[in-house]
């Protein structure tokens, strides 16, 4: 099996190994339940890196009192299974011998205690934290973080702390949290951070499910077979979008058109009588570099934008984005 890692001294003990025999460690930060999207990251660090470590941390500070963290899913013994699954070819070496490095695989997994993350205190409640906190300021409080205010401070923090302890030369994350990967690349150029740099903090594209389109989610794990059969929902409202801009429209005409494909999905819903309780958080265009709102038609060329929305299909949130642009 891949080799577990729990605390923070054999995390440093094994990446002084690498560093002292010069492999470059590739790192995909997680908060576990594994998935294809959480692989996909997995199979990006394999093919360009040495060593990959994947962490698994379900980290208390980025949830709001009132959120998932108790429910959040725990499926250990699982990931790991999936994991241990994953191989990708190694690069050639050179030397024609067939038999060894023929494959790579995940070299360890990192997961760590609360108590060793959070070494003052740890409280999901903001008035009662004690310690150190990191935030990302005029770039966590739009998109995402209007619904989550406290957000990104607790990812910003957690994932300091993770690139602390793992120093890596590559990090992965998933276009499926575009903010997050954002921030923490700004983070990591504003922190003059060296291990990793900004230039290999990498965002990897959504994996989704190859019937409907859904973003692969943990939270996902959440829907009732009714609800999953809306969750394409928020896709196909970023699809209409799409449509919306790739016929001329600006941002008002491509919101119009996700808020059409919502109206009419949940009238359907009323129709069917099944109980699906559907509620839009968001659905907005955003200018990729300041998170603004984009006003009218911002049609450049080589403009990209971020059509993004969140939506609630009975207890669970989903996210999801995609990019528009002259393509
Ligand atoms: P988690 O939700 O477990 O996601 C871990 C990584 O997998 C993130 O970079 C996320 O963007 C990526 N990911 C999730 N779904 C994906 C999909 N369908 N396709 C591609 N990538 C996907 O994001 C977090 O954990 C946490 O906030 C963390 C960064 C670990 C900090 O606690």
């Amino acid at each position: 099996g891949i080799p577990i890692m729990d605390s923070l001294k054999a995390l440093r003990e094994w990446r002084t190994k690498a560093f002292e025999e010069k492999k470059s460690v590739g790192f995909v930060p997680t908060m576990g339940a594994l998935h294809e999207g959480h692989i996909s990251l997995v199979k990006r660090s394999l093919e360009a890196n040495d060593l990959t470590l994947l962490s698994i941390f379900v980290n208390p500070t980025q949830f709001a009192p009132h959120e998932d963290l108790s429910s959040y899913p725990r499926t250990l013994p699982r990931d790991l299974e999936l994991l241990s699954r994953i191989s990708v070819p190694a690069p050639a070496s050179g030397i024609s011998d067939n038999t060894t490095n023929a494959i790579r695989k995940t070299s360890a997994v990192f997961v760590p205690t609360v108590d060793e993350m959070y070494p003052s205190s740890v409280s999901q409640n903001l008035q009662e934290q004690k310690g150190t906190f990191v935030e990302v300021k005029g770039y966590g409080e739009q998109m995402e973080g209007r619904s989550r205010p406290t957000f990104f401070r607790g990812v910003a923090t957690v994932v300091t702390k993770l690139f602390n302890a793992v120093q890596p030369t590559h990090a992965y994350f998933g276009q499926k949290d575009i903010q997050q990967g954002l921030i923490l690349r700004r983070m990591v150029s504003d922190l003059l951070m060296a291990h990793p740099t900004a230039q290999n903090v990498h965002i990897v594209p959504t994996a989704r499910d190859p019937t409907d389109g859904l973003a692969l989610s943990s939270r996902n794990a959440y829907l009732s077979p009714t609800e999953r059969s809306y969750a394409d929902t928020l896709y196909r409202m970023l699809k209409a979008g799409e449509d919306g801009w790739d016929e001329g429209g600006g941002r008002e005409e491509v919101v119009r058109r996700a808020r059409g494909v919502f109206d009419e999905v949940v009238q359907k819903a009323g129709r069917d009588g099944e109980g699906v309780q559907m509620r839009l958080d968001y659905v907005e265009v955003n200018d990729p570099w300041t998170f603004e709102v984009v006003e009218g038609n911002e049609r450049n060329p080589g403009t990209v934008l971020v059509l993004s929305g969140a939506l609630w299909i009975g207890r669970t949130r989903l996210i999801d984005n995609i990019l528009l642009g002259d393509a």
